[in-house]
């Protein structure tokens, strides 16, 4: 008996388990998967042990509680003027993954297209094979990671019902420009189309970057579901709250499919991601200084060992470009990513699992470290690539 349908039979594991496992078998430093060897801020996990001692341990409504929409409408309002109904514009979901899944399982139909930038983050596109949507490749290239602009036009057509859009970018560090993004708003407008935007990174910038939220760009607050979550800005990657908010129908067509993938999110988490939420902002302001430090003491050591960097204007991730540093019988990135780790102990992340398969050869010579670390691991990296030029 075949037991596996055939809607995953194509899928691999995900890298992250595999490096995740060659790391620890080798005893490497871990700059793989993005998730902090840190702890979130002291009153958000007493937040959450608060809740789970005062008896908040029931379901939750499935669309969030009412302190947390109420913490997230006020977020959206405190640093992108966005304004949002919490009873109808906000809805609580598991981590932005599940929002994203629930987003196109309850907006796209089989058959339609969602347009995606590639490299790709690595759940999008088995999310929309499932929903039986066909993902539509648009190229990010270059020193900056952009895209041209027609390549971008030509990817709409009757078939599409939305773009994705994840900004910061993992896994090149990309922040999308107001430019860039007027340009996807036009053609959304233009082919009636929704956009979902990915922005889990949107507190992690650096150099002054700023963030722009695509739903605030005129005309794009009614077509725009815009996803983020907790894990990121808060360093509790593991507690999965997350958070879909645009206009009401948009909002009710993800909780349309959202009931009846979770139902309803952790309530003690939930109550601690309110605390979280409504932290003043001296604590978005340490963020980002802690996160400039992390990444300005990682560059150097990367670039001293001899990689191509591409300065990361946000997010957790550098990506470089492997060739010149590597022995010459590694052959691409996966080869790379193994070398790394048994020859110098450092994991880091191969770019190709963000192509799809033919286009694999552009993630080739490119992979991706983490700086969501303490400075003893940054520093341990350091002392590990200091090896290299005597391997
Ligand atoms: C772009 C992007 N979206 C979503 C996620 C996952 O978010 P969550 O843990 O809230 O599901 C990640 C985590 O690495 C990510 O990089």
């Amino acid at each position: 008996m075949a037991v596996m349908s055939q809607r995953v039979a194509g899928f691999g594991t995900t890298i992250f388990a595999d490096i995740n496992a060659l790391a620890a078998k080798h005893g490497a430093v871990n700059l793989g998967q993005g998730a902090p060897d840190f702890d979130g801020p002291p009153q958000v996990l007493a937040a959450a042990v608060t809740a789970v001692n005062g008896a908040l341990n029931q379901y939750a409504p499935g669309i969030g509680m009412a302190p947390v929409r109420q913490a997230i409408a006020q977020h959206a309002e405190r640093f992108y003027q966005q304004r949002l109904n919490p009873d109808t514009d906000v809805l609580v979901t598991s981590g932005a993954t599940e929002a994203m899944f629930a987003a196109i399982l309850g907006l796209a139909d089989a058959g339609d297209e969602v347009i995606v930038f590639e490299p790709v983050y690595d759940t999008y596109v088995p999310n929309l094979i499932m929903a039986g949507v066909t993902p539509r490749y648009v190229a990010l290239r270059g020193e900056d990671w952009s895209f041209d602009p027609d390549e971008l036009a030509k990817a709409f057509n009757r078939r599409t019902k939305a773009i994705v859009v994840n900004t910061p970018h993992n896994p090149t560090g990309k922040v999308f420009s107001r430019a860039e993004l007027r340009v996807i708003a036009e053609l959304c407008q233009k082919h009636d189309v929704i956009a979902i935007t990915d922005e889990v990174y949107e507190h992690i910038l650096y150099d002054h970057a700023s963030h722009v939220r695509l739903a605030t760009l005129p005309g794009m607050a009614e077509r725009t579901l815009t996803i983020s979550s907790l894990g990121k800005t808060f360093s509790v990657t593991g507690w999965k709250i997350g958070w879909a908010v645009g206009a009401a129908p948009l909002v009710h067509a993800v909780n349309q499919a959202h009931q009846f993938i979770t139902f309803a999110v952790s309530s003690p988490l939930q109550a601690a991601a309110a605390t979280a939420l409504n932290l003043p902002f001296s604590f978005f302001d340490n963020l980002q200084s802690s996160y400039q430090a992390r990444r300005d003491r990682l560059l150097p050591v990367l670039r001293a060992a001899g990689f191509k960097v591409f300065k990361p204007q946000g997010s957790y991730f550098i990506m470089i470009d492997w060739r010149g540093v590597a022995p010459s019988y590694v052959e691409d990135d996966m080869q790379f990513a193994r070398w790394l780790i048994e020859a110098v102990g450092v994991a880091c992340i191969p770019a190709s699992p963000f192509y799809q398969d033919c286009d694999k050869q552009l993630g080739k010579y490119f992979a991706r470290f983490a700086v969501c670390k303490k400075d003893e691991t940054l520093d341990a990296a350091a002392e590990r690539f200091a090896k290299l030029g005597k391997l």
